[in-house]
């Protein structure tokens, strides 16, 4: 089989997940490809290792860049730490704001606070990123790219973590305007409440396309062995409780020769585990991707890539 409905024009967001070293960052850098024949695409890299600088054999970084050689591809990769600090200047005011009147703590305590780390803010600043890259528009498909399996998940839960923060500071917000509203009588909203309402829609936001089959797929990448197939499982039941389905799944590194006895062994070796993933994964469409005698690396070998992904050739 190949991948299907990623041409559809509702669809925007297609985000790769699985454990390290499945083949993620190769899919998801040779389905941009396919989709770039068409549609304004951008690849976006979560992962700190940022390997599509590697795969693609260019220089990415934290901003976008065209990709040569490709019209309509273009990639960035987030630095979540960068994000973050984009963000604190962004919205410094109304942070410092947010504490100054919900809070007993004095300017020094405020200003040490605003530079401490908040858990689990790193996945929250990338997925905004995404989100805004999303909402300008200014792309057809939007292909992401995540770090091993525990980033991915909690790049998906980044959502639910905001909502629990802004919770807590409409909490702290509270006694504030309580208090305004004993002395003057009425209560105005002020910028922190519109800085408060706006990260509340952003969560609403990210939560929607997520869950929305129609805009987004999670398309987990597994190879034929026991740990890659267990974490698989795991990933699935974990997006289930955030109520994202995948449709389909990519089992990568398949051996196809058995011209000599080692590939024999080694392709009898995968049997028992791609029947295994035939049984567990039954209702996923699924695509098997050859293992290539080289790394996948620049144009040429991800245009081959490609082709087993959309058209299932086999090319070995
Ligand atoms: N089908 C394949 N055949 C040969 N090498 C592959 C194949 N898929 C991936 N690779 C290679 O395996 C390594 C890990 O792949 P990568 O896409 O970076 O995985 P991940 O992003 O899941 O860590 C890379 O060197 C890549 O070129
Ligand atoms: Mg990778």
């Amino acid at each position: 089989m190949a991948l299907v409905g990623l041409e559809n024009d509702d669809l925007k967001l297609i985000i790769f997940g699985g454990k390290g070293g499945v083949g993620k960052t190769s899919c998801a850098v040779a389905t941009a490809l396919s989709l770039a024949q068409k549609y304004k695409t951008l690849i976006i890299s979560t992962d700190p290792a940022h390997s599509v600088s590697d795969c693609l054999e260019q220089q990415i970084g934290f901003k976008v860049v065209k990709i040569e050689g490709v019209e309509k591809l273009s990639a960035i990769e987030v630095v979540a730490d960068e994000a973050l600090s984009k963000f604190k200047i962004e919205h410094h005011n109304a942070l410092k704001k947010l504490l100054v009147t919900s809070t007993d703590l004095d300017n020094e305590d405020i200003d040490e606070m605003l530079t401490l780390s908040i858990p689990g803010i790193d996945e929250i600043m990338s997925f905004k990123t995404i989100i805004d890259f999303i909402e300008e528009g200014e792309y057809e498909k939007y292909v992401v790219d995540t770090a091993p399996t525990g980033h991915a998940l909690r790049l998906i839960s980044s959502p639910k973590l905001l909502d629990t923060w802004i919770k807590v500071a409409a909490k702290m917000r509270w006694k504030y305007r309580y208090m305004i509203t004993s002395f003057s009588g009425s209560y105005k909203q002020d910028d922190v409440d519109t800085f408060l309402l706006g990260l509340k829609k952003t969560v609403k936001r990210i939560e929607n396309i997520l869950r929305d089959q129609s805009r987004c797929q999670f398309i987990p990448v597994c190879i034929p062995e026991a740990l890659a197939i267990s974490e698989t499982i795991r990933l699935l039941s974990d997006l289930g409780k955030f109520e994202i389905i995948a449709q389909q799944l990519i089992i990568n590194n398949v051996l196809e020769s058995d011209e000599c006895s080692f590939c024999k062994r080694r392709k009898a070796g995968q049997l028992p585990y791609l029947q295994e993933i035939n049984n567990v994964f039954g209702k996923l469409n699924k695509v098997e991707v050859p293992i290539f005698p080289e790394e996948i690396k620049g144009l040429t070998s991800l245009a081959m890539l490609k082709s087993c992904l959309f058209e299932n050739k086999i090319t070995n």
